[in-house]
């Protein structure tokens, strides 16, 4: 296992992913990146796995963003190649899980994007959150005029994109771009219920539900319904189905088992 990347098993259905450089505020390098797709890519095939939870080690930074000190020499085509090759933003919103973001400090650049990858958000009422890249003669590179947008409208992209302006978790939730944020004492609690209650679900049912809901973005709205109703028909050939049709007519709690 990477030290960049912490990755725990708890309660066996949550797997929680760490970003660990907290002495460089979990910015993400390309140790940090690699670590990430091979976490992905053993969870994927784990089948105890229900839910991953994403979060920076220490109490001040998620995540602050790229590693800038990359950027440095960087030339256009090798910081293309880089952005491509070391796309863990579409690696997680492709993931056929449900994956939480659980932001507990700094929410920067490349980790508001990986933020907004994910399927949910929590921050802390102490995060800032915000998209810099604009202090550096930059913009987001990874998703972040695309994905802010879709969540908290164009006007507030726009000002948190031109401005550099960072917002509190209050504010974030209060425009869409998490959507709880809770003390810091009760962030790791809030996140790890809100886990525990998707993990209990079905599994196909839970990757249904995720390709569903990002299907809106891309199709319009017939298509998108035609989308859906094909998962839907499909979970009635699942053992799950049976199980929380039959668990609810006789009245009882329903045990998924993902077949
Ligand atoms: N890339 C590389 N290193 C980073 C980093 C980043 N995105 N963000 C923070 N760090 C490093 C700092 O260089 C510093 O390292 P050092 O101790 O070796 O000098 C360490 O993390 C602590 O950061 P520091 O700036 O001392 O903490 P602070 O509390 O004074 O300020 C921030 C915190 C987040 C406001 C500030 O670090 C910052 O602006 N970071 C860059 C954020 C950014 O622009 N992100 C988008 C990148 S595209």
């Amino acid at each position: 296992m990477s030290d960049v990347l912490l990755v725990e098993k708890l309660d066996g259905r949550i797997a929680r992913l760490t970003i660990n450089r907290p002495d460089k505020l979990n910015a993400l390098n390309g140790a940090v990146r690699a670590a990430v797709f091979a976490a992905l890519e053993d969870l994927a095939t784990d089948d105890d796995v229900r839910v991953v939870v994403i979060t920076g080690a220490g109490d001040k930074s998620f995540i602050a963003g790229a590693d800038i000190s990359e950027f440095k020499d960087a030339r256009p085509v090798e910081q293309y190649r880089s952005m491509v090759e070391g796309n863990i933003y579409g690696a997680i919103e492709s993931f056929s899980k449900p994956v939480i973001a659980m932001i507990n400090g700094f929410c920067l650049g490349g980790g508001c994007e990986l933020a907004m990858a994910c399927d949910m958000r929590v921050a802390s009422t102490r995060a800032k959150i915000g998209q810099p890249e604009i202090n550096l003669g930059l913009i987001p590179g990874a998703g972040g005029t695309q994905r802010l947008p879709r969540l908290v409208g164009e006007g507030w992209a726009m000002r948190l994109i031109t401005s550099g302006e960072l917002i509190s978790g209050e504010k974030a939730a209060e425009i869409g771009l998490v959507e709880a944020a809770v003390d810091p004492e009760d962030l790791e609690t809030h996140v790890m219920e809100l886990a525990a209650n998707i993990a209990g679900r079905s599994p196909m049912a839970l990757q249904a539900a995720k390709e569903s809901v990002l299907a809106a973005r891309r199709m319009p709205l017939d298509e998108g319904l035609k989308f859906e109703r094909a998962w839907f028909s499909l979970l009635f050939s699942t053992d799950d189905m049976a199980e929380g049709v039959g668990a609810f007519l006789e009245k009882r709690p329903a045990e998924f088992k993902g077949s």
